[in-house]
């Protein structure tokens, strides 16, 4: 099931352990106010799921559909598969995503956002590569900082395939 050349990088205790965490830091900064949690999706779907219950608050839910990796090389540019169905103005929002890579598609969620008018827009990642990033996206909430290598499980897809694996795997480097 799990592909050739992958090992595990996080098990489920570990994950969900640290999405606790996340919930608790997230509780403690986050005003008492209309509030909107949106998740990207696809890669989003697990994480915001168990983050969104470990949370007990009453927040809408939202998503944003984005594409914009093939495989697993990035494809250039970002496409908005769908938009949101609530309306965020003067929201707090909360973006939800599985992995900062590069910053591209959070700052992008970010002006989409702000452009929708919310209030303060805060980003939540289970994930974020070791690498600096080219798109700046400020104090994010973090999951785990892993070496910069290719990802999957928990949400993650490889060309689609693997986001249901409970655990997360990296490729291996080749030596
Ligand atoms: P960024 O725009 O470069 O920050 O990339 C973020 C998006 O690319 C995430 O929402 C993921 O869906 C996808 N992505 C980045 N790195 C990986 C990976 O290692 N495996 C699978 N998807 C990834
Ligand atoms: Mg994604």
């Amino acid at each position: 099931m799990i592909p050739e050349g992958f090992t595990c990088l996080l098990n489920r205790e570990e994950i969900s352990r640290r999405i606790d965490e996340l919930a608790v830091a997230l509780r403690a900064d986050l005003e008492d106010k209309p509030t909107t949690f949106v998740g990207i999706l696809d890669g989003a779907l697990f994480f915001m799921t168990d983050l969104i219950r470990a949370l007990k608050l009453d927040v809408k839910i939202d998503f944003l559909r984005i594409s914009s990796y093939h495989g697993s090389t990035q494809s250039g540019d970002l496409k908005l598969l769908s938009g949101l169905t609530w309306n965020v103005a003067d929201h707090q929002v909360v973006i939800v995503d599985d992995i900062l890579d590069t910053g591209k598609t959070l700052s992008f969620c970010i002006d989409y956002l702000k452009n929708l008018g919310a209030d303060t827009v805060r980003c939540v990642v289970l994930l974020t590569k070791e690498r600096q990033q080219e798109y700046v996206v400020t104090d994010p909430y973090v999951g785990f900082t892993i070496p910069d290598q290719f990802i999957i499980g928990y949400g993650l897809d490889l060309d689609g395939r693997y986001r249901h694996l409970t655990e997360i795997y990296a490729m291996e480097e080749v030596k």
